[in-house]
């Protein structure tokens, strides 16, 4: 299992420092929602933000776009120094031209699910993919409790990767995991758990990420 500290819960005035931190407590990837007061009530940050804390750590950046128009930014992001863009099934953009764009410049493309779109919204883009991401929490806050019941949506997905012969699809959540919820991902097959308060709001983040992983 994979953990993916959300850099929503961190110290925005030390970022780099934030990520430099967790990147020593053992975390996988860093994980980036980028949030537009429109898409989500939130504002977070952009492009060059992610542009400016890039150097802090070689671990893959995973950029979580919760924005109406992912197309019209994927490049900056790309620019930014993202590894894995995934962007909303709810957007506005053209899903396969915003996919198109990501994967023409080598970087890895997801969908995201909110907790009320049902998985088969991706199944028509699942060949084109290489991550899907199901919310388990309403996208645009940390520190939001878990819903399990999304969980079944990861062997609906699975199932239709199989049937159409689609290997190594990466399923990752995000919302409301820790050491309490995260054995209940595990065993729905979930490769990736994004967490942001369990991780930053911990007194030993090394401590939390091992707990997790343990499970
Ligand atoms: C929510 C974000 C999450 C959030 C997770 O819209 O996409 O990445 O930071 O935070 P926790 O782990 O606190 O639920
Ligand atoms: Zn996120």
């Amino acid at each position: 299992m994979k953990i993916a500290p959300s850099l929503l819960s961190c110290d925005f005035s030390k970022m780099g420092e934030e990520i430099v931190r967790m990147d020593k407590s053992g975390a996988d990837w860093m994980h980036l929602d980028v949030m537009d007061g429109h898409f989500v009530p939130n504002i977070t940050f952009g492009a060059p933000v992610i542009k400016a804390v890039r150097r802090f750590s070689d671990r893959p950046f995973d950029v979580h776009l919760m924005i109406s128009d992912p197309l019209k930014y994927a490049e900056d992001f790309i620019g930014a120094g993202a590894d894995i863009i995934t962007f909303h099934v709810e957007c506005d953009s053209n899903i396969n031209e915003t996919i198109d764009i990501i994967r023409k410049n080598g970087v890895k493309a997801g969908l995201v699910i909110k907790p009320k779109t049902p998985a088969s919204a991706v199944f028509p883009y699942l060949d084109k993919l290489d991550l899907v991401l199901i919310m388990t929490v309403e996208p645009g806050f940390g520190g939001q409790s878990f819903m399990e019941d999304m969980l079944p949506k990861a062997g609906e997905i699975r199932a239709e990767c199989s049937r159409r012969g689609i290997d190594g699809m990466l399923i990752e959540v995000d919302g409301g995991i820790s050491d309490k919820t995260i054995a209940k991902a595990a065993a729905a097959g979930i490769d990736v758990c994004v967490a942001g308060t369990a991780v930053f709001k911990a007194k030993d983040p090394a401590k939390a990420i091992a707990a997790m992983k343990a499970y």
